[in-house]
């Protein structure tokens, strides 16, 4: 099945397509080893820092590799884009998916740079993006405000898709990137909303889904939302299981493939947790 197949099925089915954040070879082999265990299609993402560090066509070939090894449902998809050059790179690297993230220009620019990349793209899945998304991917001591206004709108966000052509749609709806002090809920009518401006072929996206509590999630999903992006509490993960295992009390270990072993199994647990959340757990 492709991309836009499983995102369709998602949206009928009620339930949404998990997007997972990597950085290296042990954080993929987690996601993969969820995605089969779990049976669940899942896409894997890295934002431009986490791909320039791995190189995007050994991404390509890492995913690719999996997919045949494992026979995973597994996409690829260029996270948060800052440029049509940095989408386009990744588009002739192969990756299966760009997500071209132009929300902090104007609504023209916007407009102007996620179409050039819609008519540039060939096979690969195109996701824009409008509205105000606040935070970074990491524990944040501090509150965020939103104002009402940082919100997307319905009327704007169907406007933004039928002048772009993108497939897929994320928005602003209380979202907030990485864990702060105060999560906020989402702005669940708001989600409603958007959903009914946009044609049902559309998917919606919920970026920053780290820190939103459960309910919050289930809630989302069942208001239009198809597709979730975790990052922080995966990172969060390798972070924790990374020290404990450098600290185990009396052993000094130096096999790197041992000092991971246990961050690759935690990895792995938080992403089946969220794939039994999002609803996505033995659909292949
Ligand atoms: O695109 C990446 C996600 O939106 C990650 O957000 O770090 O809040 O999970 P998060
Ligand atoms: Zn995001």
């Amino acid at each position: 099945m492709t991309l836009k197949s499983w995102l369709a099925k998602a949206q009928k089915e009620s339930w949404a397509l998990p997007h997972f954040n990597f950085s290296n070879l042990e954080m993929l082999k987690a996601l993969v080893q969820a995605a089969q265990e779990a049976r669940s299609p899942v896409m894997v993402g890295t934002s431009e820092g986490e791909r320039n560090f791995i190189g995007l066509r050994e991404a390509v070939f890492m995913v690719e590799s999996f997919r045949e090894e494992f026979g995973v449902e597994i996409f690829l998809n260029a996270d948060h884009s800052k440029s049509a050059e940095s989408a386009k790179k990744a588009i002739d690297s192969g990756y299966d998916s760009v997500h071209i993230d132009l929300s902090n220009l104007s609504f023209g620019e916007n407009v102007k740079g996620t179409k050039e990349v819609v008519n540039y793209r060939g096979p690969t899945s195109i996701e824009g993006e409008l509205g105000y998304l606040p935070g970074e991917s990491k524990i944040q001591n501090k509150k965020f405000e939103l104002k009402p206004e940082d919100l997307t709108d319905p009327d704007e966000a169907a406007r933004f898709v039928r002048e772009t052509g993108v497939d897929r749609f994320a928005g602003a709806f209380g979202n907030i990137h990485g864990i702060s002090l105060d999560e906020p809920a989402l702005y669940i009518e708001r989600i409603k909303a958007v959903r009914k401006a946009l044609s049902e072929d559309i998917a919606l996206v919920l970026h920053a889904g780290s820190g939103i509590p459960d309910e919050e999630i289930k809630a989302a999903i069942a208001a239009g939302i198809s597709n979730i992006h975790i990052s922080t509490e995966l990172r969060s993960e390798f972070r924790e299981e990374l020290e404990k295992s450098l600290h185990k009390k009396g052993e000094t270990e130096y096999a790197p493939y041992k000092i991971m072993g246990p961050v690759v199994e935690g990895i792995k647990e938080k992403a089946i947790e969220k794939i039994k959340l999002f609803g996505s757990v033995n659909r292949v």
